[in-house]
């Protein structure tokens, strides 16, 4: 596969990540039932699955090391942390305040990721 079709996949997969995401969110804060319904917990690990494959076919067809690279390091470390607050958003807050405050909190680390990856930046904006 070639590293432009990878990058499609990917800005594909970004873009149903956050959609996925964004009508999850909404049924937590609704108290929706939807939100356990067995498609809701299958397809979002399947495009995720997708999106980190994309990312990583990316990285051994251009040759890049992401400890060569801060911008990719930035994303890793922003993956991880969208992962866990996401999961702290729609699964493990204990109270429905801080499935709120982890689901913005996501949002924000989502929007980090994708300023970086636009700039390739790590702090996006500066220099
Ligand atoms: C939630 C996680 C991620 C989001 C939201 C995200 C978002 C994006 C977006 C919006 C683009 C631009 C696509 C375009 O210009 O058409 C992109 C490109 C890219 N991403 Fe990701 N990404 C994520 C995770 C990762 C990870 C973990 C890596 C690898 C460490 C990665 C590596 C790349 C690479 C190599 C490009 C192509 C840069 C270029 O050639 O312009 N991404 N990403």
């Amino acid at each position: 596969m070639s590293y432009e079709t990878l990058k499609h996949l990917h800005a594909l997969t970004v873009a149903a990540t956050l959609a996925l995401f964004l009508l999850r969110g909404y049924w937590m804060l609704r108290d929706s039932p939807r939100l356990q319904a067995r498609w809701a917990r299958i397809v979002p690990h399947i495009n995720d699955t997708l999106l980190l494959a994309s990312a990583i076919g990316m990285l051994v067809v251009a040759g890049l090391n992401p400890l060569d690279q801060p911008w990719l390091m930035a994303k890793i470390v922003g993956l991880l942390a969208y992962i866990s607050l996401g999961t702290l958003a729609l699964k493990r807050g204990s109270t429905k305040a801080m499935r709120i405050k982890a689901f913005v909190a996501s949002l924000g680390v989502f929007g980090y990721i994708v300023a970086i990856a636009l700039t390739k930046q790590v702090v996006p904006g500066l220099g």
